[in-house]
């Protein structure tokens, strides 16, 4: 048997809110076909297994009918429970018709789903980004995707030395490569860079949303939390002010965004984004403008690491110094999925 590398015992995230209604869209999480939706009656969300117990048509494609999903095939309908409920061609419903349901929490924005051991998703709590829940802080979403492994995703976002170069017309900027002070730490299931630039040029697109074209002082603070969030808290002051203590006057961006890096199968990846921004901090045409060219970075991200997927597997890798928080992130999952395989050995004994 393979070594698993994905920890099972967790909530994943397989969807934004504001994207599952009643009409049921696929997801797939762990390489499972998921199915989400919400029940007309209540505005539930539900997550089934995409796959029809007839003929294994993906019910993504078929309707919501009451509070049912029916197949778009044969038109066999499943209660929220994943148990099939009516069979429009006969009465007897088979003994065992029924397909998976995952446990799921709507939250901040994000549906979250549990792919593990049912019995103990109570005792794990969903990933927390307090921002999206709090009035002073105004969010935005964006859903990316990629074909390559979720971990390259990672591997990017605790590397933030590629912004020079793969975003030099929006977030990039020389001095974030080459002059910053950083460091990297890691705690029981976390690990987290802290990364601070003086005196540095800023970046375009921080000009275009500040029209401030001064140097400035920079910071980056990076945290990874397991299955595949990453938290960053960014911005940027008047050079000599402060920094991230800087006075009101002073601030030019004081910005939390959160990445959610999700295994669809181990060679592409469900990419969410989210950006808090204090609510009286910036007009809605500076968040406009500054959304767009984060977006359009992560694209230029997106092309990149689909390229290096195709030429990954297999060959020799050099690290360098700026690599240590993507190490770090692989050292703390490895050590998770064997703590994970360990207890679940423990419990089949
Ligand atoms: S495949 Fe779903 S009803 Fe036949
Ligand atoms: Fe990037």
């Amino acid at each position: 048997m393979t070594n698993p590398i994905h920890l099972r015992n967790r909530w994943y995230v397989a969807g934004l809110s504001e994207e599952v209604t009643d009409k049921p869209v696929a997801s797939p999480i762990l390489d499972e076909p998921l199915v989400l939706f919400r029940t007309p009656s209540t505005g539930q969300v539900v997550i089934l297994e995409d796959r029809c117990v007839h003929r294994q048509a993906p019910l993504s494609l078929g309707e919501i009918v009451g509070d049912n999903l029916q197949c778009g095939y044969h038109g066999i309908e499943y209660d929220c429970s994943g148990a099939c409920v009516r069979i429009p061609s006969q009465k007897q419903i088979p003994p065992g018709a029924k397909i998976r349901s995952y446990p799921c929490i709507e939250k901040q924005g994000f549906i979250h789903v549990w792919m593990g051991d049912q019995s103990i998703c109570n005792s794990v709590e969903p990933y927390d980004f307090p921002f999206a829940s709090d009035s002073e802080w105004r969010v935005r979403y964006a859903h990316l995707y990629g074909r390559f492994d979720h971990r390259l995703l990672i591997d990017n976002l605790m590397d933030v030395t590629h912004l020079p170069f793969a975003h030099k017309s929006t977030i990039g900027a020389s001095g974030v490569a080459e002059q910053a002070v950083a460091k990297t730490e890691r705690d029981r299931d976390r690990v987290r860079i802290t990364r601070f630039m003086e005196n540095i040029a800023p970046a375009p697109a921080h000009v275009a949303v500040t029209g401030y074209s001064d140097n400035v002082d920079r910071w980056q603070v990076i945290e990874y939390a397991p299955p595949g969030f990453v938290w960053l808290q960014v911005g940027s002051s008047k050079a000599g002010t402060g920094g991230r203590d800087a006075e009101p006057e002073n601030m030019l961006l004081d910005r939390h965004t959160l990445h959610l890096a999700m295994p669809e199968t181990d060679k592409t990846t469900l990419y969410l984004w989210v950006m808090a921004n204090k609510a009286d901090g910036l007009t809605t045409e500076q968040e406009d403008a500054i959304y767009d060219a984060s977006v359009l970075a992560f694209n230029e991200d997106i092309v990149i690491i689909e390229a290096q997927q195709d030429r990954w597997d297999g060959n020799p890798k050099i690290d360098v110094g700026a690599d240590a928080g993507a190490l770090e992130v692989r050292c703390l999952v490895d050590r998770l999925i064997q703590e994970e395989t360990e207890s679940g050995e423990l419990q089949a004994v």
